[in-house]
C-alpha cells in the first residue's frame, strides 16, 4: 500500500487491501450513496477510538453502525414491527434506524447511549466490501469534526488523508447529503433526528402515520439526548449568508460568490455558480458540499447561497444549508 497516495481505484485487489486494512483495526474512507464515511471495525474498541481520534469527534456523539443487509443489522439491535417495514422499503439506502442495541455493539460506538444507530449502505463497492466482512463499520461522516461532509474522495485525501490507511473510490457520491436518521424506539413518537434524502411525506405514507421532526438545538446539553442536533456544523471558513429561494440578487464587486439552485438566465459572471441546470433537487443536494468545498479554497469573502424550497428534499439541504451558515 503506497503510503502517500492513499487512494484506491477501484481495481482487482483493492477491497482485498481495504478489508485487510480493517481486519488490522486501520480505518478506510468509503463510498456512501450519501457522503463519504471514515470506517473501521465497529466491534473493535481500538478501531472505534481510532474514528474519533481521527476526527476529532467528541466522544458524547454516537456513530452509525454499517451492516451488509437488514438481517445482519438486526442480529445487533431490538428490531421493531416499523423498523422490519422500513428496511423492506428503503434498504440498502439512505435511512438510519435509531433502535435499542444489544451488548454486541461497543458502548463507545454509542457514547453509553442504550440506543444504536444502524443503515445499511446503498453503495456497490461499499456492498461488497461489507461482504467481505465478518463485521459491521462505524462510519461517521468523513470529514473533520464541525467542517463540510465529503462526497468525493478527493475531499477526504484533502483534510484527512495522512491520517487514515486508504481512501477507497467510487466517484462522487449519488445523494450528496448525509443519510435521514429516524428515531424508532417509541413507535408512538418516531421522530426525524435529521432530515435526509427520505423524506417525511415518504415514511408517513409506509407506516400510515405522522413522524415529528425533532428541533435544532445549540446547547450541548440536549445534544446529547438527541446527538447530532448541534446548530453548528458542515461549516466552511468562508461565511455562508443565506438567501431565500428566488430571491437572489447579484452584488457588485462584493468579493463574494453566489450560488444559485439553478442557472440563472443571462446572467454572465465569473462569480456566479449553479447546483442543477433546471433546480432539479437532488442534483442540487448532489453538488451541494462539493461546491461549497470547492469555493471555500477559492479565496471568496463570503458565500451568498440561495435556500431550497422548504418540501421534500429541500428540508435536509435547508438543514444542511442553515447548519453550515452558522458560526
Ligand atoms: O449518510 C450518513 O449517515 C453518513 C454515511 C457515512 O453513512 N454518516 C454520517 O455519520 O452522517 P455522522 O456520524 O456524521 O452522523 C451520524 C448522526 C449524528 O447526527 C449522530 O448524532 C446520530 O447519527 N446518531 C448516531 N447514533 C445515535 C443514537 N444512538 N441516537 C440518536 N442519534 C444517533
Ligand atoms: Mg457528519
Amino acid at each position: 500500500m503506497p503510503p502517500r497516495e492513499p487512494i484506491l481505484k477501484d481495481e482487482p485487489g483493492t477491497l482485498e487491501a481495504c478489508a485487510d486494512l480493517l481486519r488490522k483495526d486501520q480505518l478506510v474512507a468509503v463510498p456512501t450513496e450519501t457522503v463519504y464515511g471514515l470506517a473501521g471495525n465497529a466491534l473493535s474498541e481500538k478501531a472505534v477510538r481510532r474514528i474519533f481520534n481521527v476526527k476529532g469527534r467528541p466522544l458524547i456523539d454516537p456513530l452509525i453502525t454499517h451492516f451488509k443487509s437488514a438481517a445482519a443489522a438486526f442480529t445487533h439491535v431490538h428490531a421493531t414491527e416499523f423498523a422490519e417495514t422500513l428496511a423492506e422499503e428503503f434498504w440498502p439506502g439512505p435511512l438510519t434506524l435509531v433502535l435499542e442495541k444489544m451488548p454486541t455493539i461497543p458502548d463507545l460506538v454509542t457514547a453509553g447511549l442504550t440506543s444504536a444507530a444502524v443503515r445499511v449502505p446503498n453503495q456497490p463497492l461499499m456492498q461488497a466490501l461489507l461482504q467481505q466482512l465478518d463485521f459491521p463499520l462505524a462510519a461517521p461522516s468523513a470529514n473533520p469534526f464541525g467542517y463540510v461532509s465529503p462526497t468525493r474522495p478527493e475531499h477526504v485525501a484533502h483534510t484527512l488523508g495522512p491520517k487514515i490507511g486508504a481512501i477507497l473510490d467510487g466517484g462522487i457520491c449519488r445523494h450528496g447529503i448525509e443519510s435521514t436518521v429516524l428515531d424508532l424506539r417509541n413507535s408512538d413518537n418516531i421522530r426525524i433526528l435529521r432530515p435526509g434524502p427520505i423524506c417525511a411525506q415518504e415514511i408517513e405514507g409506509l407506516l400510515g402515520r405522522k413522524v415529528q421532526q425533532a428541533k435544532v438545538s445549540k446547547s450541548g446539553k440536549e445534544a446529547q439526548t438527541s446527538p447530532g442536533q448541534l446548530t453548528k456544523h458542515y461549516s466552511p471558513n468562508t461565511k455562508i449568508e443565506i438567501v431565500e429561494n428566488g430571491q437572489l440578487k447579484f452584488p457588485l464587486d462584493s468579493g463574494a460568490a453566489v450560488v444559485a439552485n439553478k442557472r440563472p438566465l443571462g446572467i454572465e459572471r465569473d462569480d456566479l455558480y449553479w447546483l442543477s441546470e433546471d433546480g432539479d433537487l437532488a442534483e442540487v443536494a448532489q453538488n451541494f458540499f462539493d461546491t461549497i468545498q470547492k469555493l471555500d479554497r477559492m479565496g471568496y469573502e463570503a458565500l451568498i447561497i440561495e435556500a431550497a424550497p422548504e418540501e421534500g428534499l429541500g428540508v435536509a439541504l435547508n438543514d444542511r444549508l442553515r447548519r453550515a451558515a452558522t458560526r
